[in-house]
């Protein structure tokens, strides 16, 4: 059994500010760890009345500990072009990301990289991840083994392109055997789950998109991740590519991918129809706002997709995305949100990298919350003493303040320790 003593923050459900019925804050608690699940958590006063042992409790005051963060959408190859100059989404893509993901065709440096990768999730708080990777099948494998060995929940599958990329990038065919032979290698072993990987419909032939929807189909559980309505110049490209589609989510609708484990990236420029058909079919939207903002593709309106009801989570989108930290990219989305005329409350933040994005995964039963039976997947935030976030938190104490703190001044300094499945995987040195 482990202790951690701390203050805890976890939702039951998406709120609106700091008295809502979704959140639970406990300012001095102790999660109880058996294995690699909570087994309670409880207030330190209520933890010693019960003749617990005050001794034995690891001590993160006056630290905040929130449930692992959860980043729906991030491409593992793309760590090393994070930040390159001067170029939207379709340049971007022929100049950095192809030339960056054709590096992992050599498979020590797939392998090496893989295990820098999740250093870095867990360095930044995020214990669980929904990750593009190449189109090489040793990329995939060599990122599932760098999970399994840390326990940690990804979700991942060969990344699907048969044209308009270079040589070495590209599926011979539809590249269905080595998906297949990947899912059935993969999926549901230990903490992992698979996910077809169209890149998106301009990389793919319509036999490839068709033969991504067959499998889709055949294998309920699995996931299928793409993109969708990023940037003005994709969208025309798609629909010229594909011009018997009104729209581009008919294009993928036409092959059976739009269903509700299905994660589309950015989806800006979805029109009223399109975000309708989305709520039909449960399809759910990775909001990406350090990439759109970064590749100028546009500014996604969370209120309307409240008020279509489409399901949400947040991806860091690494490398269009520039940071790791989902406190940094929710911090871009409240910036995204302020240019539209709306708040987003740091608690709807929160949520949507730990509960909402475990909803948009269908992993809610089991991540995203502090509660008991859920897998122990935590972050402590607590800055060394000398940062200018350490500063601004003793600033102002209230829980919207201090939530507010960590995502505008927490990238680099908040996070303290990161626990995956009841283990302390990250713990930083200069603890203060
Ligand atoms: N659309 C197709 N591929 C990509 C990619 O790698 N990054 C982003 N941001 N959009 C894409
Ligand atoms: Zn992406």
């Amino acid at each position: 059994m482990q202790y951690v003593r701390g203050a805890v923050l976890t939702f039951t459900s998406d709120p609106d500010g700091e008295n809502h019925p979704g959140v639970e804050y406990l300012e001095d608690a102790v999660v109880v760890i058996d294995g690699a699940h909570i087994q309670s958590v409880v207030n330190y006063s209520n933890f010693l009345a019960e003749g617990g042992d005050g001794q034995a409790v690891h001590d993160v005051r006056p630290g905040l500990i929130t449930p692992g963060f959860i980043d729906t959408h991030i491409h593992y190859p793309q760590m090393n072009i994070i930040g390159s100059y001067g170029a939207q989404l379709m340049e971007w893509l022929e100049r950095y990301a192809f030339p960056g993901e054709l590096a992992y065709a050599d498979e020590a440096y797939a392998e090496t990289q893989a295990e820098l990768f999740m250093q870095r999730l867990f360095q930044h708080g995020t214990t669980s991840a929904l990750t593009f990777t190449t189109v090489h099948p040793h990329v995939t494998d060599a990122l599932f083994r760098a999970a399994q060995k840390r326990s940690a929940r990804v979700i991942c599958g060969k990344v699907l392109m048969n044209r308009f990329a270079p040589e070495g990038l590209l599926d011979v065919g539809d590249g269905d055997d080595e998906n297949r032979a990947l899912l059935e290698k993969w999926h549901g072993v230990d903490r992992l789950s698979y996910a077809i990987t169209p890149r998106f419909a301009i990389s793919c032939s319509p036999d490839q998109l068709q033969a991504a929807g067959d499998l889709l189909a055949q294998y309920p559980g699995v996931y299928l991740q793409s993109h969708i309505a990023e940037h003005p110049d994709e969208i025309a490209s798609t629909l010229a590519l594909f011009p018997e589609a009104s729209d581009y989510a008919e294009v993928y609708e036409r092959f059976g991918l739009l269903t509700d484990h299905s994660v589309f990236a950015h989806g800006i420029h979805l029109s009223e129809d399109e975000l309708a058909r989305f709520r039909a079919s449960g399809s759910r939207i990775s909001f990406c706002p350090s990439s759109n903002l970064f590749l100028g593709s546009g500014l996604l309106d969370l209120q309307r997709l409240d008020e279509f009801d489409v399901a949400m989570g947040v991806g860091s989108d690494v490398g269009g995305g520039t940071h790791f930290s989902m406190l940094a990219t929710v911090a871009d989305g409240y910036k995204v949100n302020q240019l539209l005329g709306h708040n987003w409350h740091p608690l709807k933040a929160f949520y949507a990298i730990t509960r909402g994005g475990a909803e948009a995964l269908h992993l809610a039963d089991r991540i995203g919350s502090i509660a008991p039976g859920f897998e122990a997947d935590l972050v402590v935030l607590r800055p060394p003493s000398d940062t200018l976030l350490a500063q601004r938190l003793s600033a102002d104490q209230s829980l919207t303040g201090q939530l507010f703190a960590y995502m505008f001044l927490g990238a680099e300094h908040a996070v303290a320790e990161t626990w995956v499945a009841g283990v302390p995987q990250y713990v930083r040195v200069d603890n203060g």
